[in-house]
């Protein structure tokens, strides 16, 4: 698919936004899902060589835009900020397992660092008919992005900071934690880095609460081909491993089925 750079916005030094103009990606994007991006002007252009993950961060379907809210980390998303407005780029159609969408439940989004890309998509979705509280954390008032986005369409917004400059100070997870001594959810969704996925699910009471998680591996075709994105999950069969792509049968996983052990190794 290809459509064309409305904006690129520098939020800060660590992180961009950019809204592209598709209606076609637009009508057809769920929550949860990513796109692999060329972060290049040309097509003819292949370095880098392979496209870059990115999760659906938000869509206007009346106005067939989508947004990516990148963190630029290395030379993709480098080369991402640069795109000029009006730039024509390359795209795939949006790709993989969103989230199980829920209706009149009371959940509670987590989002971590950039992980909270896909959550506001997920959470203007769930807003309509559920009651959802949005757990965000990072490591420092940098990393706390698109709030307004999260004041409108969630019950309350509750932010962590590592250092403490904004919100709570600590992590996201021990405010969560503390949270269930007085909220009764019925499903959590969560998306960010390993460690704190893992520390969410030692929290819940798992045989209670369901769970969803994005997970981030990386991804070289991103179309189920190359099997470079493979996790481990508790297959049907107890005695041996269900291997999975991250990339069709994910990103979203249902956190119970993950083995944890193997996906937190790195
Ligand atoms: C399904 C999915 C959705 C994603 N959604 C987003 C998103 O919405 N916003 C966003 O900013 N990023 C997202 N990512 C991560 C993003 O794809 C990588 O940060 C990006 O590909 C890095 O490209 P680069 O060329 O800038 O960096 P590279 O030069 O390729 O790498 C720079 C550094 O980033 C690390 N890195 C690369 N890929 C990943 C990864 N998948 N996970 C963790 N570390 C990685 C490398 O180890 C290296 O240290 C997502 C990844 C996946 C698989
Ligand atoms: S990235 Fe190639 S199989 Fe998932």
């Amino acid at each position: 698919m290809k459509g064309i750079v409305l904006e690129n916005k520098i939020l800060n030094d660590k992180y961009g936004i950019i809204c592209i103009k598709s209606d076609e990606f637009a009508q057809n994007a769920a929550p949860g899902q990513f796109l692999m991006i060329r972060p290049q002007p040309y097509d003819y252009i292949y370095d880098p060589l392979l496209r870059r993950p990115l999760g659906i961060c938000d869509i206007n379907e009346k106005k067939g835009t989508f947004s990516l809210l990148y963190m630029i980390v290395g030379k993709g998303t480098k080369l991402l900020s640069k795109i000029k407005k009006k730039t024509e780029l390359s795209f795939s159609e949006p790709l993989g397992t969103g989230f199980n969408l829920t209706t009149d439940k009371k959940v509670a989004i987590i989002g971590g660092g950039v992980g909270i890309a896909p959550m506001t998509f997920l959470s203007k979705i769930l807003h309509e008919n559920n009651e959802v509280d949005v757990f965000y954390g990072g490591a420092e008032e940098k990393d706390i992005l698109l709030t307004h986005i999260f004041e409108e369409y969630s019950n309350n917004l509750i932010i962590a900071t590592e250092d403490g400059s904004i919100g709570h100070k600590g992590f996201i997870t021990e405010v969560f934690e503390n949270s269930l001594k007085f909220n009764n959810y019925d499903k959590i969704f969560a998306c960010g880095p390993k460690p704190m996925l893992k520390a969410v699910y030692d929290i819940i009471d798992i045989e209670k609460i369901e769970f969803e998680v994005s997970l981030e591996e990386r991804m070289a075709c991103g179309i189920g081909a190359c099997l470079g994105c493979i996790i481990s999950t508790i297959g049907t069969d107890p005695n041996s491993n269900s291997q999975k792509r991250c990339c069709v049968e994910g990103p979203v996983f249902n956190g119970k089925e993950i083995i944890w052990e193997t996906v937190c190794k790195e």
